[in-house]
């Protein structure tokens, strides 16, 4: 049995599918069972709350493999459960940042969680995925569709963000191939991009021209306004945006390709099939 936390999300939704299609047996962890109506009816739903270890006991017996996928604050009660419940491996999703050097801004509590992983008497694989795609539909759709215009928080920093099913497809693959514990893994997508190189992507996209302004501050007050978030994980995407811009995200890994035999996909591979997300909003449809 395979557990996946936070499986309404889009690693973990994408990972449900994989999995089940290479036969294993999944649970999910959910808050709400009406969030999860939507998966194959052979998946076990449990209710749980990752803030709440109590309620997990129960929904970590029988698991082989937990794909934990949570806030750095939550990872040590969460091994404590696993331990108790006698998990074979926990492939925790972390970040790229974690591996960073001290005098970077963002990764400090996902390491601290990682190590905890490492400590512990559970076998791991650690996943570290660089910024993903579908983020820029948040950060950036309402603008582009609005306004046709982007105030970015990244400045001239390049990265390499990666589409979240190919983080499942590497997921996938390390949960259910032999010769993965013990490794840690950097994930990332194949092109290195500016902002603004991403945001020309979109407008070739939809065909449209769209505004880009370097605007961190004018970005950071947009983003308070519209994102409902926990402070702190409104902080990390801060400190995210401030590593970003002195390039410390700037790195390649081999990991999709070599993992999963697929060449990652691109930034405009992801627009061309979330188009609809950037198509503006003209007067007349107000
Ligand atoms: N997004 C990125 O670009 C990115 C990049 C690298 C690493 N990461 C890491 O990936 C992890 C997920 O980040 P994300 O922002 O992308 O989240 P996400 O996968 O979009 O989803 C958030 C998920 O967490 C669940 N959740 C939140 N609080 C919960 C709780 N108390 N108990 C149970 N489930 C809970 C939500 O479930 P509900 O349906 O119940 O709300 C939802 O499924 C983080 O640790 C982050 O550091 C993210």
């Amino acid at each position: 049995m395979i557990l996946i936390t936070s499986s309404t999300g889009p690693v973990g939704s994408d990972l449900v599918i994989r999995l089940l299609a290479a036969g294993q047996r999944v649970r999910v962890l959910v808050r709400n069972l009406e969030w999860a109506a939507h998966f194959a009816g052979e998946v076990e739903r449990c209710v749980g709350d990752l803030d709440k270890p109590e309620t997990l006991g129960a929904i970590f017996e029988g698991v082989r493999v937990v794909y934990l996928i949570s806030h750095s604050s939550q990872v040590q009660p969460l091994i404590e459960v696993a331990e108790t419940a006698h998990v074979e491996r926990i492939v925790r999703q972390s970040t790229l940042a974690a591996g960073f050097d001290s005098n970077a801004r963002s990764g400090h509590s996902e390491r601290d969680a990682d190590q905890a992983i490492e400590r512990s008497s559970v076998a791991y694989t650690i996943l570290r995925p660089t910024i993903m795609m579908q983020n820029t539909r948040f950060w950036w759709a309402p603008q582009v569709r609005s306004q046709r215009l982007v105030n970015c928080l990244g400045g001239e920093g390049r990265f390499s963000p990666v589409v979240a099913g190919d983080v499942a497809a590497v997921a996938c693959a390390v949960i259910t191939q032999p010769g993965h514990e013990g490794r840690v893994y950097e994930i990332t997508g194949p092109q290195l991009l500016t902002c603004k190189q991403m945001v020309a992507t979109i407008a070739r996209t939809i065909a449209e021209d769209i505004g880009y302004v370097d605007a961190p501050e004018a970005a950071a007050i947009d983003l308070m306004a519209r994102l409902t978030m926990r402070p702190e994980l409104f902080t990390a995407l801060l400190e995210t945006m401030t590593d970003l811009r002195v390039n410390r995200f700037a790195r390649l890994a081999e990991t999709v390709p070599s993992i999963t035999g697929s060449a990652g996909r691109t930034y405009s591979d992801w627009c061309v099939a979330n188009v609809g997300s950037f198509v503006p909003i003209r007067p007349s449809q107000r």
